[in-house]
């Protein structure tokens, strides 16, 4: 009997020295220790031992048992720490590595220009209005001291609907809305696409304009120099100067443009500005008496200030790019460009 305990001792030593795996461990441990493996196959011999030795084999027996259940405890723990090792080193992940960014939209140019004047506008109290895009020929002419055979209307030729219903050329008729359902004091910025029947490097079909309106009891052409002169500068750099040049437009009087000192060059004279350090902005003046009437305020009571801002105009000077076609192909590494 002795010498069977010490034959499964050794066997089952050389056997567990082999064994390189978690499943392979328990197939062992069925084979020995199991209901019908090796050592319980002792314990059922027992009856055939002598009663007197019975206690000293039953004693050695057992001793087996705990050994190889040490043993198998001893592997179990080394394959569980082995196998643990490997999951580590197999999903280990290098935290030092800089991630993956997701990939962000930009600011379109022109949104960028918006946004900025309208900060600017927004500062001095100017509210916003926005106004349809398809406008009655009244709106957009008429109201505005333009009637149907005026010259004035050749400048902005654009895109019928029918006889009087058309896409509106510039944002001026926000004006009108804003002066027909309000009594002064008005204070209004009317941002929105216009349309034209342009086409070239500088003019397109399709284009963007601010408006801007203030009616209310002496309102002078300083107030109207004053405020654009803050907003520009808001655009361009508080270093410009600005000037105010006489023009002509049908709904002011008196008209004028606006022109700032050239941010390029500070005023000596560049490519920018065509050698004459000045470069024309935007058209503003004292809204005509007309208008005024037209829209149901009493010019002899209030007076007002308007002004429209090309924002591709704006966008380009500021940016410095050559082609007003660039705002309307989409290419991606154009706008991309404006963060
Ligand atoms: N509506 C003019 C245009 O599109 C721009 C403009 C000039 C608007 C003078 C005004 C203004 O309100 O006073 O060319």
């Amino acid at each position: 009997m002795k010498e069977k305990i010490n034959q499964i001792l050794v066997e089952a030593k050389e056997k567990l020295s082999t064994i390189d795996s978690l499943k392979l461990l328990n197939d062992f441990r069925v084979e020995f220790l199991g209901k019908s493996g090796k050592v319980t196959g002792l314990l059922k011999g027992m009856k055939d031992v002598a009663p007197e030795l019975r206690p000293q084999v039953g004693q050695a027996v057992n001793g087996l048992r705990v050994e190889i259940e040490a043993l198998v405890g001893e592997v179990e723990a080394n394959l569980k720490a082995q196998e643990t090792a490997l999951r580590f080193k197999n999903e280990a992940i290098d935290i030092s590595l800089p991630g993956k960014a997701p990939e962000l939209g930009t600011l379109h140019p022109i949104t960028l220009v918006k946004n900025l004047l309208i900060d600017a506008f927004s500062s001095l109290g100017f509210q916003i209005y926005e106004g349809p895009e398809i406008e009655t020929d009244k709106n957009n002419f008429q109201m505005l001291n333009i009637p149907e055979d005026h010259p004035a209307r050749d400048m902005q030729d654009t895109f019928y609907i029918t006889e009087s219903i058309l896409l509106r050329t510039h944002t001026s008729p926000g004006q009108v809305h804003v002066m027909t359902s309000t009594q002064p004091p008005i204070k209004v910025m009317c941002p929105g696409r216009v349309y034209r029947s342009d086409d070239d490097a500088t003019h397109s079909p399709i284009f963007h304009q601010i408006e801007g309106l203030v009616v209310d009891k002496n309102i002078s052409l300083c107030d109207l120099k004053g405020s654009l002169e803050e907003i520009l500068k808001h655009v361009f750099g508080p270093q410009i100067k600005t000037r105010l040049r006489p023009s002509y437009f049908p709904f002011t009087e008196p008209s004028v443009e606006i022109d700032v000192s050239c941010f390029e060059c500070g005023g000596k004279g560049c490519k920018l500005c065509k050698g004459t350090g000045w470069i024309e902005v935007l058209g503003a003046g004292m809204v005509n008496k007309n208008v005024l009437q037209n829209c149901g305020i009493d010019p002899e009571v209030y007076t007002g200030y308007a002004f429209g801002i090309g924002l591709e105009r704006i966008a380009m000077l500021k940016y410095h790019i050559p082609d007003i076609r660039m705002f309307f192909d989409n290419d991606l590494r154009f706008v991309k460009q404006f963060k």
